[in-house]
């Protein structure tokens, strides 16, 4: 099936003239933690080493007291204190110490506190760490080349939810009202003119992240369009259609992509995918404590009264049917 109206390039995806010259300014103002940066050209450079990372982390003193807490916490249940970040990238593992980095990056760049104060910043975080983790997975799966950038590229993919939810928070109130009367949410992202696949694109397009990163964002919803990084762009969207099935999807309709396309594009066959639901299932309560330690370390508790039921609750939600 082919979304063509959906291509956020098209015309009537167009954004509204006030919000790309805020995204414009904004560039200017905000950027990703240059340490957030340098661990993500570090994590996808195959000539990094463990020191490398190492140095990168220990140079902010902050991150580093986070990186050895969450190497305390009872996830990996060490029996005696972790005190250097040497030990603490022993004890998380090389790959996840600059994924937990880099979330804590992203977390402190936009703070999604300052969203409609009833929205469930946590879902959508974990809703990018699963979507980021599976798209790792997928990676290794597939034998793609570089799981650290399909992992980047996962945890990026809604750059242009969070920028609206902690930066546009009154236009993402509107968004929410009718999502919840009814309305589809790229359809009701369009009424607004406020694409957030185009939101996030703008914005790593201004902030000249590789455009393999770009792309990712551009396409996650219509990854039939992508031109020159397909497979990762598939890994993406796939992932990201596959979060719902372990439990963190985003609900509504927003993850109508095309499957098909995808797992063609990924010479995966529906049986394959059956497989590697069920492999990430069985391997999600796993994950999920140490996720949970991250963004306890990262922000503050939200109170998710009024739009919760925008995020599937995970225990509730858990689908284990496959795609076929
Ligand atoms: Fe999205
Ligand atoms: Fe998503």
């Amino acid at each position: 099936m082919s979304l063509g109206p959906l291509d956020p390039l098209s015309p009537e995806c167009r954004l509204d003239p006030q919000v790309a010259h805020r995204l414009r300014d904004m560039s200017l103002l905000v950027s990703l933690p240059s340490i957030t940066l340098r661990l993500m050209s570090l994590i996808t450079d195959p000539n990094s080493s463990v020191k490398d990372l190492r140095e990168v982390v220990e140079k902010d003193p902050a991150l580093a007291a986070k990186v050895i807490s969450l190497a305390n916490s009872s996830y990996y249940s060490v029996r005696s204190p972790i005190k250097t970040v040497d030990r603490a990238i022993t004890i998380i593992g090389y790959q996840e110490l600059g994924f937990m980095a880099m979330g804590l990056g992203l977390n402190e760049t936009f703070n999604i506190n300052a969203a409609p104060e009833d929205f469930d910043g946590e879902g959508l975080w974990l809703h990018s760490l699963a979507v980021s983790w599976l798209a790792q997975r997928l990676a290794m799966k597939i034998g793609f080349p570089d799981s650290g950038e399909a992992m980047i590229a996962g945890l990026l993919h809604e750059l242009g939810i969070i920028i609206l939810v902690s930066k546009f928070p009154l236009l993402f109130q509107k968004l929410m009202d009718l999502i919840l009367a009814g309305h589809n949410w790229l359809a009701a992202e369009n009424a607004l003119k406020i694409r957030h696949d185009l939101v996030g694109y703008e914005l790593a397009k201004l902030w000249k992240l590789p455009e393999v990163y770009q792309e990712a964002i551009l396409y996650h919803h219509v990854p039939e369009r992508a031109r020159q990084n397909k497979v990762l762009v598939a890994m993406t969207s796939l992932s990201d259609a596959l979060s719902s099935k372990i439990g963190f999807g985003l609900k509504t309709e927003i993850n109508e992509v095309d499957l098909g396309y995808s797992l063609s594009a990924l010479s995966l066959t529906p049986y394959a995918l059956q497989d590697f639901i069920r492999e990430t299932i069985g391997k999600i309560n796993e994950a999920l404590p140490m996720w949970r330690q991250l963004l306890k370390s990262a922000q503050r508790p939200t109170n998710n009264s009024r739009f919760s039921s925008l995020i599937k609750d995970p225990a509730k939600s858990a689908d284990h049917d496959g795609v076929s």
